[in-house]
């Protein structure tokens, strides 16, 4: 098994992507033991596919390595490392440029909300924005991505520049012996924590780019912050239901007790058994604390990493050293497999 996921180093780890994503890392982590191995890196190379600062992307890149540490990922099992410092990143995109297609890259519902009616102002980044992606991926032969749902899209794409690129350049002969270059990888969603909503929104995903701070909860958010967020959270007025099918209308309390069950790692039915019937007065306060419960050890742990930028610095260069070293065979296979002559 080889377990690859990335995140882009802008701005505050929210609960969304904890939920949605670095559980399920740190989980793959501690249960692989030796029958594989985990790479889970800092996009920082996608984070320049928009406008940036470049000094707030270099301490977001040692925050969020500072953060997925609190989290629970272990650089000495898993290889944590950011892009920047592996070039084969970048380097495998462009070869998997030939094969990824316009149209694809035009489907992507990501590109599309981002971009929105104004394409032609966008970074040609943003828009190849998913083959780097791929490239992410296909470099270490990863077998298994844990992703949030709204990764899933991008994943199926990996796989297709996968399947048409070892179709188009190492077909497998006939007796059906000849390796080919890429695996394809199967994206991990956890189902019930998959898509976290805004808490001011229940239509739109929890964000790290939505302006307004009261709709996440962040890693870096003290106790009475997170009480406050929760109290002010949007819902509606009527009670709890009892069963699920009575929040298929509700999308705001859906996503409450979404939350709440994937903090207690149970069901939204086992959750609705026990607050069903009552009103938000009640839910909110207990939400609350099983939000604080989780996150405050990680933002403690977060709070005395992120100072020591030596420390990090370091975690970061021995993590790209690492991927280095595991990237480097498969990009000879795509340089060769091309009929690119390198000396
Ligand atoms: P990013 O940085 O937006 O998010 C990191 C991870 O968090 C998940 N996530 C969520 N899950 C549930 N509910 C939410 N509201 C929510 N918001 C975010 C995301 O699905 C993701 O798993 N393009 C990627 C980073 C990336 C990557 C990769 C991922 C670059 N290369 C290769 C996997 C494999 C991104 O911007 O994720």
């Amino acid at each position: 098994m080889r377990v690859v996921s990335g995140i882009q180093p802008t701005g505050n780890l929210h609960l969304g992507n904890y939920l949605g994503a670095i559980r399920n890392w740190v989980a793959m982590q501690d249960d692989l033991g030796d029958d594989g191995e985990c790479l889970y890196f800092l996009a920082d190379l996608h984070a320049i596919s928009m406008p940036h600062d470049p000094a707030e992307l270099r301490a977001g890149t040692l925050e969020m390595a500072a953060a997925l540490v609190a989290c629970g990922i272990d650089p000495d099992r898993s290889i944590l490392f950011n892009q920047a410092q592996v070039p084969q990143h970048a380097e495998l995109q462009w070869l998997l440029s030939g094969t990824a297609r316009m149209g694809w890259l035009n489907r992507m519902t990501q590109w599309k909300d981002k971009a929105g009616k104004n394409r032609e102002g966008q970074s040609v980044a943003l828009f190849s924005y998913p083959v780097l992606q791929a490239a992410d991926v296909l470099l270490y032969q990863a077998t298994h991505v844990p992703v949030g749902d709204d990764q899933k899209q991008h994943l199926e794409l990996a796989r297709d520049i996968a399947q048409k690129f070892n179709n188009d350049f190492a077909p497998s002969n006939e007796v059906g012996d000849e390796a080919p270059v890429f695996t394809l990888p199967d994206a991990i969603v956890p189902p019930e924590a998959a898509r976290i909503m805004s808490l001011r929104d229940g239509s739109r995903k929890m964000s790290k780019s939505d302006d307004s701070d009261m709709s996440r909860i962040n890693l870096s958010d003290d106790a009475d912050t997170i009480m406050k967020k929760v109290k002010k959270a949007k819902t509606d007025p009527e009670p709890l239901p009892s069963e699920t099918d009575g929040l298929a209308e509700r999308p705001e309390a859906l996503n409450l007790v979404t939350i709440y069950a994937a903090l207690a790692q149970t069901s939204a039915e086992a959750v609705l058994a026990d607050f069903g019937g009552e009103g938000f007065g009640k839910f909110k306060p207990s939400l609350g604390e099983m939000m604080v419960e989780t996150l405050g050890p990680i933002a403690a742990r977060f709070n005395e990493l992120k100072a020591d930028t030596d420390t990090l610095d370091a975690i970061l260069a021995k993590g790209a050293a690492r991927a280095r070293e595991r990237a480097v065979p498969t990009l000879a296979r795509a340089y060769e497999a091309l009929g690119l002559v390198r000396g």
